[in-house]
């Protein structure tokens, strides 16, 4: 993590150490000669630019001429903004190590969906920025029949049933349910809910439509599906 984040930490201790230089050394020149025990040197004013830079601000050493506190007022404003950069690297660096690490757990996942096994690495990860994994337990009601849909599911690992009438379907790895709603506009034919404890990968409508875009031959696949099952529900009825 640290490996990815290295050269802006290295920028940002640059820029620290030539902040902490020129202020020790404008320092040494606004107050050696009424302060020669404190400011006399370089190194000297050095230790007054690293306890004001930091914001630690003992108050031994103190600028008493006007330039002198004028530049000791902009080296604390500039330690704010160092280490605030300093944190901003760092926690850019840990967020985008998890997303990291959540894409490639969800690369695993979308490469066991079937409808995905055919597809090419690119493909694939295309696919997996677009879709979200999600786990239901035991008895979770993913959709209910009749509310507006706003994304499709391709299940994973695990089982669903699909409620139907006059008999129930149910469906396992590397299926696909809730496209009905964003093919055809309409509300979900069906209630379903989990039989056991499952992932799931989610697409919504949005991502979907650009899916379909991208891989014609994906959402044909999908479409043909849908047009079977909502041929059966109208045969059933
Ligand atoms: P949708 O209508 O969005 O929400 C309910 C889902 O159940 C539906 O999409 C299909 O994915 C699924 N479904 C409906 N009928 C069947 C069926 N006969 N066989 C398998 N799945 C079905």
């Amino acid at each position: 993590m640290l490996r990815n984040a290295r050269d802006q930490l290295l920028s940002v201790l640059l820029a620290f150490a030539m902040v902490l230089l020129t202020a020790a050394t404008l320092a040494y020149i606004f107050e050696r000669q009424i302060q020669p025990e404190a400011f006399g040197s370089i190194p000297g004013a050095l230790w007054w630019a690293i306890v004001t830079l930091t914001t630690t601000g003992y108050g031994d050493e103190v600028p008493v001429t006007l330039p002198g506190r004028l530049l000791a007022g902009m080296v604390m404003i500039s330690g704010i903004g160092v280490f605030g950069l300093w944190a901003g690297v760092l926690a850019t660096a840990f967020a985008e190590e998890i997303r990291r690490r959540e894409f490639l757990r969800t690369w695993d996942l979308v490469a066991e969906v079937p409808s995905f096994h055919d597809v090419g690495a690119a493909t694939i990860a295309d696919v997996t920025r677009l879709l979200g994994p999600r786990e239901v337990s035991q008895g979770t009601v993913i959709m209910r029949r009749g509310q507006p849909g706003d994304c499709m599911y391709f299940i994973v690992e695990g089982e669903v049933e699909i409620q139907l009438q006059p008999e129930n379907v149910r469906l396992s790895a590397g299926a696909f349910f809730g496209e009905m709603a964003l093919l055809l506009g309409g509300p979900r034919t069906a209630t379903v809910v989990a039989t056991r404890s499952t992932t799931l990968l989610v697409l919504d409508v949005a991502d979907f439509r650009e899916l379909v875009a991208r891989r014609p031959e994906l959402g044909a696949a999908i479409k043909e599906e849908a047009d079977r099952r909502s041929g059966e529900i109208r045969r059933l009825q």
